[in-house]
């Protein structure tokens, strides 16, 4: 397994991959459009030349940014994929020079591993909620918002 930057060629499989979970309602769907147009923003995770991981990290505000979109093949979890993509996108944003991480989930326990924190909501600047008019859940949020603080 090793992981790289996306290119115009993975996003079929990032596509199905985001999507066949976002039916079984455990991620929210993208699409091609968001994905095409947020591109740079994801490192997927390749063994054997098939796409087995995708998430990506996407800046929102000064020294903030979300990482979202984290989705690791049936079959490949619990590998520790999600885990080293998530760190990538850490040192990517940190080079950036990334103050704060944060990110909306359903699954509190993986992101809590990696020294992310439950906050509320509220604590997070306006600017996150800009997306959240398109999101299909939207006014009805069920996901949890975790923070990870630099330094
Ligand atoms: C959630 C998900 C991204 C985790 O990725 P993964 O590659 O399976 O997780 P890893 O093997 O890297 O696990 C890292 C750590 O988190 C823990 N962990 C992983 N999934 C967990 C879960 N569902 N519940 C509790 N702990 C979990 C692991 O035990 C591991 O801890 P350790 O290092 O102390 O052993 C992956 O299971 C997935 O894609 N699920 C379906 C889609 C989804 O729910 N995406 C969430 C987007 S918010």
């Amino acid at each position: 397994m090793h992981l790289r930057k996306a290119t115009f060629g993975d996003v079929e499989a990032i596509h199905k991959l985001v999507n066949d979970y976002a039916q079984q309602g455990v991620m929210l769907p993208r699409s091609r459009n968001s994905i095409y147009e947020t591109l740079r923003d994801v490192i997927i995770a390749e063994e054997d030349d098939r796409l087995v991981g995708v998430g990506s990290l996407h800046l929102s505000w000064d020294a903030l940014a979300e990482v979202r979109a984290l989705a690791i093949a049936p079959g490949f979890q619990r590998r520790g994929i999600g885990r080293q993509i998530v760190e990538e996108l850490l040192i990517e944003g940190r080079a950036l020079g990334v103050k704060t991480f944060f990110t909306l989930t359903y699954q509190p326990e993986f992101f809590g591993t990696l020294g992310f924190s439950e906050v509320t909501k509220e604590e997070l600047p306006q600017k996150v909620w800009k997306e959240c008019i398109n999101c299909p859940k939207f006014p009805n949020c069920d996901e949890v918002a975790m923070v990870k603080r630099e330094g």
